[in-house]
């Protein structure tokens, strides 16, 4: 945030509501990828690009992994390379993203990153989703505005407005951000090679919520008995479902309870569990219990990049599974969820049952010493 606006007018003004260019917000903010770098990544099967080129009204994209020989092939001008969840290869990246660490971390999804040639863009648009973009090197110009009419052009590959009619205009320079809630309009250009960081916020579709606790419901539905009927008649209609049938099915269905603490633990597991396409990688060679705690007690831990560390009143969840610790280590691990990291100081004092906790997860690759 820039100095001039706190966390907390910045989510009373304008959080999910209206769009705000912060100008210098983040000043002499320092590239976290050269070309090449970057280039590499999208080169990499386990990360998701895009490239979208354009030539007068015709729009490509291709997805990514791409090939090496890709780069010597993309003309001057009117490409961007896409590349998103850099935060999950980089832990600058990570950083940068939880500099909104004053939004909740259930809402984070990922940082995304797009290098633009001079012209490039991914056209006028709309995105379900909050989004700060940061601008890194170079020059884009940013026109947007909340419209009614959102239909998009017919056969494309994107999802591009049919009619644009922006009602703000802005060059974005190295550190300015702009602020965009959901659905406003937006096309930004790049006015010469430059690269724009998008900090996205998740926020699920009601379906996709439904569908969500619907698959843990199943998980754990456990119900006592079996369909039974010793007072069934004899039928000249076979293939007819009597009503009495009908009336003990939707008996037996309405012992499915659901009650407050479920839907929480749903949540907690749900808003933990990493994407579908993220690993871990447990150390090669880890280091005995013992050593991981002198280790710890010396240098502190940190989460791994890809770890969720979430909690609530009654839990805490990390990547997808809840636990409920002893009371004893709820004050660490609650910083440790906050702060994605404890200090040498703060590890030195942990009781032995959460050192041997810390080692479970640093063995699952969730953690590690903060070399
Ligand atoms: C971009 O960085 O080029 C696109 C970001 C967006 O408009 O959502
Ligand atoms: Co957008």
């Amino acid at each position: 945030m820039p100095a001039r606006l706190s966390p907390q007018a910045f989510v009373a003004r304008y959080w999910h509501k209206r769009p705000l260019l912060m100008r210098g917000a983040l000043p002499g903010f320092d590239e976290i990828f050269t070309w090449p770098q970057l280039r590499r990544l999208a080169e990499r099967d386990d990360v998701e690009s895009r490239l979208v080129a354009r030539e007068g009204s015709r729009w490509t994209m291709t997805r990514g992994p791409f090939p090496r020989s890709t780069w010597r092939e993309l003309p001057p001008r009117q490409w961007t390379l896409l590349v998103q969840g850099i935060n999950l290869h980089d832990r600058r990246a990570d950083r940068l993203m939880r500099r909104f660490a004053f939004l909740p971390f259930a809402r984070l999804d990922d940082l995304m990153v797009s290098h633009a040639a001079p012209g490039g863009g991914v056209g006028p648009h709309v995105d379900s989703y909050d989004v700060f973009l940061l601008q890194g090197a170079g020059q884009r110009r940013w026109r947007y505005g909340q419209q009614r009419d959102l239909a998009f052009k017919p056969r494309l590959p994107l999802k591009i407005l049919a009619r644009f009619a922006p009602s703000h205009d802005h060059v974005l320079e190295r550190g300015d951000i702009l602020y965009l809630p959901p659905h406003v309009a937006h096309d930004g250009v790049a006015l010469t090679t430059c690269t724009t960081y998008s900090i996205g916020f998740r926020a699920a579709g009601a379906t996709e919520l439904a569908q969500a606790f619907l698959d843990y419901l199943r998980d754990r539905v456990d119900l006592p008995g079996r369909y039974a009927d010793p007072d069934l008649r004899a039928t000249s209609t076979p293939a007819r479902i009597d009503p009495r049938m009908q009336a003990r099915l939707a008996s037996m269905l309405r012992k499915v309870r659901v009650n407050r603490r479920m839907i929480d633990d749903f949540a907690g597991t749900w808003l933990s569990e990493p994407k579908p396409d993220v690993f871990f990688v447990p150390p090669a060679v880890p280091l005995s219990r013992a050593a991981f705690a002198r280790a710890a007690a010396m240098h502190g831990v940190v989460l791994d990049v890809r770890t969720q560390l979430l909690y609530d009143d009654a839990a805490f969840y990390i990547n997808g599974v809840a636990l409920a610790p002893l009371r004893a280590a709820r004050a660490a691990l609650a910083s440790l969820a906050n702060q994605r990291a404890l200090r040498a100081a703060q590890c030195s004092v942990l009781p032995a049952s959460t050192i041997t906790l810390f080692y479970d997860w640093y063995r699952d690759g969730y953690l590690d010493v903060d070399r």
